[in-house]
């Protein structure tokens, strides 16, 4: 059952910008991939669900109930980082999370001191002399210290420093783990192949591609380099892997199999002497790089 559906959404700010019938639905405990270029409309859209802005035609809901009409009720649901986050000036960290656990109606903060002490922060100083790094821990105590059923992350992990940043993809492991529905835009391509099931990729506020993540990561071949100690090793794996690439010289060899040859590589590999093996990391980067230049729109 989905949770979240957008249906033909538009918000039309003129001059071609703007979101333009956008489809996509989220099912229970899906964590949904956003990706596209800057401008491309992912915090737009997001808005939406947060019943920011009312849509110009089309619709967006969650559980069945229309985000702009009924957004006090989805509110106390969801657990929203937005994209740049707007603290108030005058207050210290600590007393705006107070302040919004209360208005939560939140009793226990035993969870929020966790994530305090998980993402190593003591928000007792003001908000306005906080680090970009800082604020961004604070909004991320925000969205996830109540626990929320369905999160809505805007590059949840901008500013983070690299540690954090694995410790924050920790995190929505865990959320996913508990069967949180999540909607997630991001510019890191680890914390969306470490994470979604789906991924939607949106270029001047339309959907271009819809990719089945799991799907995606067993159909790319694995290219595994290795180093043959004898010339005959070489020209056996050549017999059984013709389309390998190798340096006769050096006999270094680059063998790129798909998932279904696993098997059949590490029994011809068995038998031959080698002086190292590696796997070459491909990354979700390289396919998703071709979506970001100017030239693609399909
Ligand atoms: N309130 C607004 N009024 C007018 N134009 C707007 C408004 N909000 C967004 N836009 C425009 O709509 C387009 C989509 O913006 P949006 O912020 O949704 O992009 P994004 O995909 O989140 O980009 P980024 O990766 O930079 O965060 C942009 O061209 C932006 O300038
Ligand atoms: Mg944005």
């Amino acid at each position: 059952m989905s949770v979240i559906v957008l249906d033909k959404l538009t918000k039309d700010f003129k001059n071609g910008r703007g979101v333009f019938d956008v489809s996509i639905s989220v099912k229970r405990g899906e964590c949904y991939g956003f990706l596209g270029p800057n401008g491309a409309g992912k915090s737009t859209t997001m808005r939406h669900l947060m019943g920011f802005y009312q849509p110009q035609s089309g619709s967006a809901t969650i559980d069945g109930l229309n985000c702009w009409r009924d957004q006090k009720q989805l509110q106390s649901k969801i657990g929203y980082l937005p994209g740049e986050i707007a603290f108030p000036v005058d207050m210290t960290g600590k007393n705006y999370i107070r302040m919004i656990a209360k208005m939560r109606g939140m009793k226990d903060l035993s969870y929020e001191k966790e994530l305090e002490d998980f993402f190593e922060i003591n928000p007792a100083s003001e908000l306005r002399r906080m680090s970009k790094g800082m604020k961004q821990k604070v909004g991320i105590i925000l969205a996830f210290m109540h626990k929320p059923e369905l999160l809505l992350l805007d590059e949840p992990s901008s500013g983070l420093d690299p540690l954090m940043q694995s410790k924050f993809i920790e995190l929505m492991e865990r959320f996913k783990k508990a069967g949180t529905t999540i909607l997630l835009s991001s510019h890191m391509f680890e914390e969306v192949e470490r994470t979604c099931d789906r991924i939607g990729i949106i270029k001047n506020g339309r959907m271009i591609q819809e990719i089945n993540a799991t799907e995606l990561r067993h159909s790319r071949l694995k290219t595994f380099e290795l180093e043959c100690e004898e010339e005959a090793d070489l020209n056996k794996l050549l017999v059984q892997f013709p389309k390998m690439l190798y340096d006769r010289q050096t006999r270094i060899v680059r063998i790129s199999v798909p998932d279904s040859r696993i098997n059949e590589l590490i029994a011809a590999l068995s038998v031959c002497r080698l002086r190292y093996l590696k796997e070459e990391k491909h990354t979700l980067e390289e396919y998703f790089m071709q979506f970001y230049g100017g030239k693609s729109n399909v």
